[in-house]
């Protein structure tokens, strides 16, 4: 049958409208072959990236994008990681580890051991300036610190602990408005452009790939930290993340969060009060 159409007119309200089926379809591809779920992210900034990714492999548009990904397992990797945005640094936000160590940590004090979750801990800068300042507090043997991420390549890096060289400016000076008591460079070895963290500060990490959208709680826990992870995700799937971590938490456990984030507006609002509003520092109540 002849509809009169060429293939260069089918109509659209706007290109938008054709590029949010092909997102769809794309999202959707990517969840029943790989089962890796970004059908709930933020879609402005998935957009972003996902075209980013379309000029950096040199495609014109997300339906050749999703014919690649569905065909070719390393393109899909790729796209994961280019999705994941690693970015991070040690004692990020100063003022939050320096609130940690002065209100949360006479509380961990009292426990007979502590567990904390690092979800989404990205190259693991967060997880060793935890180590670091539970150290400094005594603290450090009696914690076991799960590190998570949904990035594989994050995570291998997170687990040597080697950091770049010209980034120690920046962590020494988070170290000291974060209320560091020694002399930052005790912490790491100097190798050409690299830095190695101390041993001793990774015996009792444990990083596993966990993603947020699909897997489910794993153990219990007296701290957890999610900061910057759930900025790019929409409501339905920061709900669904709350969940987990209500789920997670101890009695009176503690809930660590972005800078930019809040438990207000929430399902799980309720379920918990602020220990440190500005900071974004809240505890479990019921
Ligand atoms: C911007 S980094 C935040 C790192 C660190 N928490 C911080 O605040 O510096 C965001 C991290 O969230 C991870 N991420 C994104 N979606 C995730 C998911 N569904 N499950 C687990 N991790 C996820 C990314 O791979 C990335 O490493």
């Amino acid at each position: 049958m002849d509809l009169g159409h060429t293939d260069q007119d089918i109509p659209v309200k706007d290109e938008t409208e054709r590029e949010d089926i092909e997102l769809e379809l794309l999202l959707e591809g990517i969840h029943r072959l790989y089962g890796y779920d970004f059908r709930n992210y933020a879609i402005p900034s998935l957009r972003r990236r996902i075209w980013h990714f379309i000029r950096a492999e040199s495609l014109s548009n997300i339906s050749q994008l999703q014919e690649k990904v569905l065909h070719h397992r390393p393109v899909f990797e790729r796209l994961v990681h280019n999705l994941s945005i690693p970015v991070t640094e040690m004692f990020r936000d100063p003022n939050l580890f320096l609130t940690f160590r002065k209100k949360i940590v006479p509380l961990l004090r009292t426990y007979p051991y502590i567990r904390i979750w690092h979800a989404g801990c990205s190259t693991g800068e967060e997880v060793y300036s935890m180590a670091i300042l539970l150290h400094e507090e005594g603290l450090l043997d009696k914690a076991r610190i799960y590190a998570t991420d949904m990035n594989d390549r994050s995570l291998e890096q997170a687990k040597q602990g080697i950091f770049g060289i010209e980034k120690m400016k920046l962590y020494t000076k988070n170290y000291i408005e974060a209320g560091g008591t020694r002399s930052f460079s005790e912490y790491y070895t100097a190798k050409y452009n690299s830095v190695i963290f101390q041993p001793f500060l990774s015996k009792n990490m444990i990083f596993a790939e966990h993603n947020l959208a699909t897997d489910r709680s794993f153990n219990e826990f007296n701290v957890i930290f999610c900061r910057n992870v759930m900025i790019y995700f929409n409501d339905t799937l920061r709900d669904h993340v709350h969940g987990l971590f209500y789920e997670s938490l101890s009695r009176f456990g503690i809930l660590v969060l972005g800078a930019k984030e809040s438990i207000q507006f929430t399902e799980y609002s309720d379920s918990y009060e602020p220990l440190d509003r500005v900071e974004k520092i809240y505890r479990k109540i019921n």
